[in-house]
């Protein structure tokens, strides 16, 4: 197929990239025909699939306007995938053109494709890293040139946590993080779970696990001790439509279907 102008030379357009498959769930316009061909089968094991992406991002774009307004102008956004639909600078920008942006992704697919969009932003870069070496991201020059640990920032950890197996330690990478954070930070968690989910999504959770150990889904108790010792906003750590809904009727009638948990903490 012939190479979109915004993507990347050096990309694979034969193989399907994962950050893609999100961008199409969310209805962006950065994947290729590999990527909605695999998104339609995982949809086929997982039905839920679709409304827990597109209520992961609109949570983030929720969360973003709330931070702008309480006066947060610096992002920490780790596990980026690629800035498409209702992405963090663009928000953020929105309502304050001198936010400051620095994305995060292991992907390389995900990195390349952010750099070429992000071309040209001087308040929006993207790094290649870890989420589970915290230590890399705070030293590079990148963080160090775009956001300031001294004055309040937040950090979004939206759809990651769940990538991060336990041997890799993902509550003391947080805790990492969180220790140079000044006081008046936020941190952003949002993180899947089997919590509240019918028998039949156990059951293709169980199936998956035989072929992938990509996500580890953790209960409620394990995922907000990733907030530490940060106070938790109202309402809580809650299914992502309840986490502060624009309008009552956006909740529906099964917020537990979204399959994931989200929250919000400040450093007092
Ligand atoms: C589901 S997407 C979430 C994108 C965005 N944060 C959002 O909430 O809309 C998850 C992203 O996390 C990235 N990721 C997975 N494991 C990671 C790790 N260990 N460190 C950094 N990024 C990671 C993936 O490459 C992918 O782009």
């Amino acid at each position: 197929m012939t190479r979109p102008s915004w993507a990347p030379e050096g990309i694979d357009l034969d193989r399907p990239s994962a950050s893609r498959v999100y961008d199409y769930f969310v209805g962006g316009m950065h994947n290729f025909e590999i990527d909605r061909e695999l998104a339609l089968m995982i949809e086929k094991f997982t039905p839920n699939v679709a409304e827990t992406m597109r209520a992961n991002r609109d949570l983030l774009r929720r969360c973003v306007r709330f931070l702008i307004d309480e006066g947060i102008d610096q992002f920490l956004d780790l596990g980026s995938g690629i800035p498409t639909v209702g992405n963090v600078h663009e928000v953020a920008q929105a309502r304050n053109p001198e936010a400051r942006v620095v994305y995060v992704d292991i992907d390389p697919v995900a990195v390349a494709h952010s750099q070429a969009i992000l071309d040209g932003n001087e308040r929006a870069v993207v790094v290649h890293a870890d989420v589970a070496d915290p230590e890399a991201i705070l030293a590079d020059p990148a963080v160090a040139a775009l956001l300031d640990f001294d004055r309040p920032i937040a950090v979004l950890l939206l759809g990651v946590l769940h990538f991060v197996p336990d041997d890799a330690d993902p509550l003391g990478a947080v805790r990492t993080l969180l220790e140079v954070c000044a006081p008046g930070s936020y941190v952003a968690i949002t993180h899947a779970t089997l919590d509240g989910q019918p028998q039949e999504v156990l059951d293709a959770q169980k199936l998956s696990g035989r072929t992938s150990t990509e996500i580890v889904l953790r209960g409620k108790d394990e995922i907000a001790k990733y907030f530490h010792d940060w106070t938790l906003l109202e309402p809580g750590l809650v299914h992502l439509p309840l986490w502060r809904p624009d309008n009552p009727e956006d909740i529906g009638e099964h917020p537990e279907a979204s399959g994931a948990y989200g929250g919000l903490a400040r450093k007092d």
